[in-house]
């Protein structure tokens, strides 16, 4: 994958530490967007491709705890630094208690943008245990939701907030 057409390739290998695995991946340029490694290189297709601009929120990934948009992060930003994606919350056998509680709320309809919908909430209920439900709507507030189900994904984070009491 190029990020820089018209410019010869510039081999670079990246170190990554991804859900408590180091890696490293050969990429063509330092300025790759982390999303295009992570799901292209390591197959970690929790992370989605929305807008491509960090606009929408659908990329979304943990980087040193912070909710960080991975389709604007460049792959060389990361060396040295934890990331944790959907994938390193929890398994279809054990989910993560978001995870249960956006499938217990039936939060997704189409579910593109539930990846960052959850991840935005991880890192919300790290930093505060049991929010207001202004709280998690500012917080989920730049996190775009085609479908509408605004209000399903506000209860599903509240009952994950619930269920730490
Ligand atoms: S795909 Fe990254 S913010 Fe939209
Ligand atoms: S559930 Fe479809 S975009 Fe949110």
């Amino acid at each position: 994958m190029r990020v820089n057409p018209g410019k010869a390739p510039c081999p670079f290998e990246a170190p990554v530490h991804v859900n408590g695995k180091a890696a490293r991946v050969r990429v063509d340029d330092p300025r790759m967007p982390l999303l295009y490694v992570l799901r292209d290189d390591l197959d970690l297709h929790g992370p989605r491709f929305g807008c491509g601009l960090g606009q929408c929120g659908a990329c979304t990934v943990l980087i040193d705890g912070a909710a960080t948009r991975s389709c604007i992060t460049p792959v060389a930003s990361v060396a040295g630094k934890r990331i944790v994606t959907l994938e390193g919350l929890g398994t279809p056998e054990r989910p993560h208690p978001i995870q249960q509680a956006f499938i217990d709320e039936q939060a997704a309809q189409c579910g593109y943008c539930i990846n960052g919908m959850i991840m935005q909430s991880k890192a919300l209920l790290d930093r505060n245990e049991h929010p207001t439900e202004a709280q998690i709507r500012e917080a989920l507030a730049d996190n775009l939701c085609r479908c509408g189900t605004h209000l399903r994904i506000v209860r599903a984070v509240q009952r994950a907030a619930a269920s730490t009491k």
